[in-house]
């Protein structure tokens, strides 16, 4: 396994893989790898030649009093992972690189990042579908895989491949629960003991609204009170959003009539949470 952190020797490699005519699968992720990041390796694995792995904790896509700073962090562990699954090159940029002095061009899509996360969270994405372009254009992936767990953020980058042409393939793989039905993400290391419990709430209420849904309730107010009710029970929580939007618009639905996510986040804490189930249909993210 190939680990790098310079930009121009990613770009060689990739040249000359594209050269060879291989095919090239990419996963970018934050680091702090878990079993969410291995399944999207796993299927990168199974469907390309090479695998590129991005690790970097991309310092545009968080606010001012966001968790920059307290970001797991562990590349040693994340190099053990990558190698285990058989990843062929770890891309591993500085920070220096990826925004020099005077770094001034970014890529938005502003439409479909006005609802949910981009309320709370200005910029955002705009920091995701910046870094994303750049890592793109460095790896030059055939496929990239990004998981359903971040549902707005893997609408968002789709629409960016589609509007700027990007000859990329996107897979938009299923969201890697723990048992308890707690969405994995890097962040969970921060809870507490008593945080970790009051956090499987949220998948919970989920599937309170799930079970509402296929009971034929359509009402998205109805069903949203369920959700934050239960979650409203548990003391460490404190609710960002719980909506339930259009899966193609991402606009608030007042009733469900076809393709829905349910989605939320709540503070847990001081760590902030996501996840989301879609309403409507089996086969949305294929
Ligand atoms: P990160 O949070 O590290 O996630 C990297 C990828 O793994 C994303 O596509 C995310 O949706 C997916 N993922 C995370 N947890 C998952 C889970 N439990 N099940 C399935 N997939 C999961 O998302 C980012 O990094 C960044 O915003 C990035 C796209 C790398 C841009 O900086």
């Amino acid at each position: 396994m190939k680990i790098t952190t310079e930009i121009d020797k990613m770009q060689i490699f990739s040249r000359i893989i594209k050269k060879d005519n291989k095919s090239i699968g990419f996963v970018p992720t934050m680091g702090y790898l878990h079993d969410g990041h291995v399944s999207l390796i796993k299927n990168a694995r199974k469907q390309n030649d090479i695998v590129v792995l991005s690790i970097f904790v991309n310092p545009l896509q968080f606010g001012p009093n966001e968790d920059y700073e307290r970001y797991p962090r562990d590349i040693a562990r994340d190099e053990e992972i990558a190698k285990k699954e058989g990843v062929d090159v770890v891309f591993y940029p500085k920070y220096e690189d990826m925004y020099p002095e005077g770094f001034s061009t970014y890529v938005e899509v502003p439409e479909l990042s006005k609802n949910l996360c981009g309320i709370s969270r200005i910029g955002h994405f705009k920091g995701v579908t910046t870094v994303c372009a750049k890592l793109f254009e460095i790896v030059k992936p055939d496929i990239a895989y990004f998981g359903q767990k971040d549902a707005q953020q893997a609408i968002i980058i789709k629409k960016m491949i589609e509007d700027l042409n990007m000859n990329i393939i996107m897979k938009i793989l299923p969201v890697v629960r723990e048992k308890d039905g707690l969405v994995m993400s890097s962040r969970n290391v921060n809870l507490n003991d008593k945080e970790r419990k009051d956090a499987a709430a949220l998948y919970q209420s989920m599937k309170k609204a799930e079970e509402l849904y296929k009971n034929g309730e359509r009402n998205t107010d109805k069903i949203v009170d369920a959700v934050s009710s239960l979650i409203r029970e548990k003391e460490t929580a404190k609710i960002d959003y719980i909506k339930i939007v259009d899966l193609n618009t991402l606009k608030d639905l007042d009733r469900i009539k076809e393709k829905a996510l349910l989605a939320l986040a709540v503070f847990i804490g001081k760590t902030r949470l996501i996840d989301n189930i879609a309403l409507g249909a089996e086969d949305v993210w294929s």
